[in-house]
């Protein structure tokens, strides 16, 4: 086994553990769509928001969502809009509620670019660049950035998402202001990234 598997295989572990701490009842996606209002305006009714900083939320892993703003409701991760919003979730079943709607609608999906930057990228996603030591989005985030598996909620959508908002998430990880991956999983993988990198991989995903 690589010295890479072992490194995943034991931070999936570490992974497992810190969501198993948040491990609730399934939410209800009838009335989470009700409740998603308070999210609406700015991530889409559906999840699919439209603008480019707001990330899309439609077909990501339910107990990645709630994950995320408790992240944000704890100081874990720290935004100037989105700390703020985290409270209007409501309770741990409301947020479980508007997590299971959004998780139920068709996953997010971009208009396929064509570009040199974007073939740069393709590489990037399936291959990595083993000599500099970054490793291929795809053993984590799946075929298509569309995540590892349907019941493994570790490992984020990321194809299809907006790239301004992957651009920057991306950034966030490398400059460390965005710390709340766990194991430092991929600030791993992004601080061996140059900017072209991101910009490239960024320009790929989203249009998948
Ligand atoms: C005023 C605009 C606004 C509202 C309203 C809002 N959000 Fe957000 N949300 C954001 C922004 C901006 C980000 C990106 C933060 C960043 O760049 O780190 C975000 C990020 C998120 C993320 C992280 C997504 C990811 O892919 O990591 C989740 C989950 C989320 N919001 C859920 C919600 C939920 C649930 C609600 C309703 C209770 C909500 N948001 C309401 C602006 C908003
Ligand atoms: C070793 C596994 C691993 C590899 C390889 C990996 N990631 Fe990640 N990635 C993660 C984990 C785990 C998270 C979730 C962090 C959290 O829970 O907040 C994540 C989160 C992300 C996010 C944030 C998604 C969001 O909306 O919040 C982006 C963007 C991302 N990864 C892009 C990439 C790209 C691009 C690559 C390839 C260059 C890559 N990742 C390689 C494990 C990995």
């Amino acid at each position: 086994m690589s010295a890479f598997k072992q490194i995943v295989l034991l931070l999936s572990t570490v992974t497992l553990l810190s969501y198993g701490s948040l491990a609730q009842a399934a939410g209800d996606p009838v009335k989470g769509k009700v409740k998603s209002a308070a999210c609406a305006g700015c991530h889409g009714a559906d999840g699919n928001s439209q603008a480019p900083n707001f990330p899309k939320l439609s077909g990501q892993y339910a107990d990645y969502i709630v994950k995320q703003v408790n992240d944000f409701l704890h100081n874990k991760r720290s935004d100037p809009i989105m700390s703020g919003m985290a409270a209007t979730a409501g309770s741990a079943s409301d947020l479980a509620d508007i997590a299971a709607f959004f998780a139920s609608q068709k996953t997010m999906k971009g208009t396929p670019v064509k570009s040199a930057k974007a073939a740069r990228g393709k590489i990037i996603q399936l291959k990595g660049d083993p000599a500099r030591g970054v490793y291929a989005c795809v053993h984590c985030h799946g075929k298509n950035g569309k995540g590892a598996s349907k019941t493994n909620p570790f490992f984020p959508v990321i194809g299809g998402q907006h790239k301004t908002y992957l651009v920057k998430i991306l950034k966030d990880f490398k400059s460390k202001k965005r710390t709340n991956d766990p194991a430092s999983m991929m600030a791993a993988v992004a601080m061996k990234m140059s900017n072209a990198d991101i910009d490239a991989v960024a320009e790929y995903l989203s249009g998948l």
